[in-house]
């Protein structure tokens, strides 16, 4: 499928989707949200990908929401059209997806990096909710996602001053997984989606959904549902192949059943 906004490809078992606005810093528009997420789709369905990286350009991840594209909407269009909504759609993806973020992350675009699974910055990355300098403030997801990541005070002093953090402090806070050189963000990108890829699937998912419920529920909720996903485990091949493995010594070779 021809994209207008994205590239698509696929290196082995990871699927690779780029924003491509170069010219407006890859601000997310109508058409990126509609692109990203039925690219995401076709991943999903797609049995030979079996983990996804999200990435932008060396200068910016994605300088935010499209400004010139929301400037001169009414509340009744962005409440009527649900603005935003439709990036919902990533959080149905049950494959994971790792953003590998190099420069600006800002606004919709951090937003966009803390939707996926985990983060991995550049050297260059630099987080923020500007949207307080225009009069508005986070439209998908940031005064709760980067609350939950990086604390009050933090998120705080980011969705009101509008400040951003760098890489180092990203890590140090919490928002970022790790942090490499600018140069080898897409391959440890793709080196780990590649390592996910080749686990099992069904584990990998369930690790996905436990820790994601983590952010959803209490603690003794949050632990009686991981021993209960831990426990329907044992009713996979690939959990005997994995411990097989480990006991004789060699490789495990999953079979996503
Ligand atoms: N929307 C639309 N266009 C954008 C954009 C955005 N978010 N960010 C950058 N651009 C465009 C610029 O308008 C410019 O286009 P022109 O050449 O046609 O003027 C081009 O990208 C290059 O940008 P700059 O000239 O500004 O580049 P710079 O290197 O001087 O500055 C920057 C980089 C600091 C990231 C600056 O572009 C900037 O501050 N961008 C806006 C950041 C922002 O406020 N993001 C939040 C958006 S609102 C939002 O995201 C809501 C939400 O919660 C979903």
């Amino acid at each position: 499928m021809a994209y207008e906004t994205i590239l698509v490809e696929t290196r082995g078992k990871v699927g690779i989707i780029t924003l491509n606005r170069p010219q407006a810093l890859n601000a997310l528009n109508t058409t990126v949200m509609a692109e990203v997420v039925a690219a995401l789709q076709g991943y999903e369905a797609n049995d030979a990908v079996g983990a996804i990286v999200i990435t932008g350009s060396e200068k910016a991840f994605a300088a935010g929401a499209d400004i010139k594209e929301m400037q001169s909407k009414t509340y009744a269009e962005v409440f009527a059209g649900d603005l935003f909504a439709e990036w919902d759609g990533l959080l149905r993806i049950r494959k994971p997806v790792i953003a590998a973020v190099a420069g600006y992350a800002l606004g919709g675009g951090c937003e966009l990096a803390m939707m996926c699974d985990f983060i991995i910055a550049g050297e260059n990355a630099k987080f923020g909710q500007p949207e307080i300098t225009l009069g508005v403030m986070p439209g998908m997801g940031g005064s709760q996602r980067l609350t939950r990541f990086v604390g009050k005070s933090k998120a705080m002093d980011m969705c009101l001053t509008g400040r951003m953090m760098d890489a180092a402090e990203a890590e140090r806070s919490g928002l970022v997984s790790r942090v490499v050189p600018v140069a080898d963000l897409l391959s440890e990108a793709i080196g780990a989606a590649e390592k996910i890829a080749n686990l099992s699937m069904p584990a990998v998912m369930m690790n996905k959904e436990a820790v994601n419920r983590a952010y959803e529920t209490t603690l003794a909720e949050g632990l009686r549902f991981e021993r209960r996903l831990f426990h329907s485990m044992f009713a996979l091949d690939d959990q005997k192949e994995g411990m097989s493995a480990f006991v004789e010594k060699r490789k495990a070779n999953f079979t996503n059943r």
